[in-house]
C-alpha cells in the first residue's frame, strides 16, 4: 500500500503550504472529499475478495484517520496564527498615562445662592424672578422712588441707548432686586383680587444687579437676594427673627452678632441696615453691613393694588457675594467675577 503512504504525505504537505482557513477546506476535499482520492480507494474496495479487503479497508483507515489528524492540526495551527498576528496587531500601549475627564464644579457664589434658597425654602418662601432688563418704573418709580428723588443718584446704572443713539425710553439694568417685589405684589395683588382674604406673600429673589461701582467691595455686577413677606400682622420682630435665625443657619454659628442700624431707603418704613460680626474664629473682626431691610411702605402696597390698613410686610435685599466673602474668608470680592480656574478650583 505505497499508494496510500503517498497520499498520506501529499496531503500533509499540501496542507502545510497552505495558510488560509477556506483554501484549506478547498485541499481537503481533494483527499476526504465526495470525489476525493482516499474517499475513490475506499470505493474500489468492492471488487476485492473478502480477506484482502479487511486488509485493505483498515489500511486506508487508518490513513484516513491520518489525513483527518493532519487537516485538524493544520486549522488549528491557522487559528493560532491568525489569533497571534490579532493580538500583535491590536497591542494596546498600557505605559501611555491615562485621559483624566475634565471635572467641573459650582461658583462659590453660585453654591451661596443655592444655600440661600435651601434655608428659606424649609421656612416656606417661594423662589421667584424678574428680568434683568428692568423699566424705570419698577426700578424706581412703583418702589416709591418718583424721579428726580435723591435716592435715585445712590444706584447710578447702565440705561440702554435707542438705534440712534439716544437714550432709551427709561429703560435700564436693573440696580437692585426690588422691582420683583414691586411685580410680585401686583400680579398676586390682581389674582386675589375680590377675594375676602389675600393669602400671605413669602418669596426670594436672587438675581445679579448693576451699578456704576467697582473696587475690592463693589462690583459693576453683583448678586442680591430680595426676600419679602406679605401678610395681616407681619412685623418688623419677624423680619428680625427670621434674618437672624437665617444668619446663624447660613454661618452654622451661634458666635454671631446681628445689628440692625436705622438706615433710609425710599421703599421700606422703618428701614434698617443689617450688619454682622463674629465673637470669634478667624472671619473679618468688627461689623460688616450684608443688607438693607425694613417694613414694606405703605406707598409701595398701595401701589401694587394691596391694601395698606389691612396688610403689613417686611423686605430685605441680602448680598450673597459679601455672605460668600465671609463664609470662605475671601478678602477681594472681584475675585469671584475673574473666572481665574485657580481661584475658583478651591471651592469644588
Ligand atoms: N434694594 C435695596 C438696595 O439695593 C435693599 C433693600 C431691599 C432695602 C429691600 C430694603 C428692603 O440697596
Amino acid at each position: 500500500m505505497q499508494d496510500l503512504d503517498f497520499i498520506v504525505r501529499a496531503a500533509k504537505a499540501a496542507f502545510a503550504a497552505i495558510a488560509d482557513p477556506d483554501a484549506l477546506e478547498q485541499v481537503k476535499a481533494r483527499y476526504l472529499g465526495k470525489n476525493g482520492q482516499i474517499t475513490a480507494l475506499l470505493k474500489d474496495m468492492g471488487t476485492l475478495a473478502a480477506e484482502e479487503k479487511r486488509k485493505a479497508g483498515a489500511a486506508i483507515n487508518q490513513a484516513k484517520a491520518a489525513v483527518e489528524a493532519a487537516l485538524i492540526e493544520r486549522r488549528e495551527a491557522i487559528r493560532q496564527a491568525a489569533l497571534s498576528a490579532r493580538l500583535a496587531e491590536e497591542a494596546l500601549d498600557v505605559t501611555l498615562p491615562g485621559r483624566s475627564e475634565a471635572q467641573g464644579g459650582l461658583h462659590p457664589v453660585t453654591r451661596t445662592l443655592e444655600r440661600i434658597e435651601r434655608l428659606f425654602a424649609s421656612i416656606g418662601f417661594a423662589v421667584v424672578d424678574g428680568p434683568e432688563i428692568e423699566t424705570d418704573f419698577y426700578n424706581f418709580t412703583a418702589l416709591n422712588t418718583p424721579e428726580d428723588h435723591p435716592a435715585r443718584s445712590m444706584h447710578d446704572t447702565f440705561y440702554l441707548l435707542e438705534e440712534d443713539g439716544s437714550l432709551a425710553e427709561k429703560v435700564l439694568l436693573r440696580t437692585h432686586t426690588s422691582p420683583i417685589q414691586a411685580r410680585y405684589m401686583q400680579a398676586h395683588a390682581a389674582k386675589h383680587a375680590g377675594q375676602e382674604t389675600m393669602p400671605e406673600i413669602r418669596i426670594i429673589a436672587p438675581g445679579r444687579v448693576y451699578r456704576v461701582d467697582s473696587d475690592a467691595t463693589h462690583s459693576p455686577m453683583f448678586h442680591q437676594v430680595e426676600g419679602l413677606w406679605v401678610g395681616e400682622n407681619v412685623s418688623f420682630a419677624d423680619l428680625k427673627g427670621v434674618i437672624a435665625d437665617f444668619l446663624r443657619r447660613f454661618f452654622e454659628t451661634d458666635d454671631l452678632k446681628v445689628r440692625f442700624r436705622p438706615s433710609f431707603f425710599p421703599f421700606t418704613e422703618p428701614s434698617a441696615e443689617i450688619d454682622v460680626a463674629f465673637l470669634r474664629g478667624t472671619r473679618k473682626e468688627g461689623w460688616l453691613e450684608i443688607a438693607g431691610c425694613g417694613m414694606v411702605h405703605p406707598n409701595v402696597l398701595a401701589h401694587a393694588g394691596i391694601d395698606p390698613e389691612r396688610y403689613t410686610g417686611f423686605a430685605f435685599g441680602c448680598g450673597p457675594d459679601r455672605l460668600a466673602m465671609l463664609r470662605y474668608g475671601v478678602n477681594d470680592l472681584r475675585l469671584f467675577f475673574e473666572s481665574d480656574l485657580r481661584f475658583l478650583r478651591q471651592f469644588v
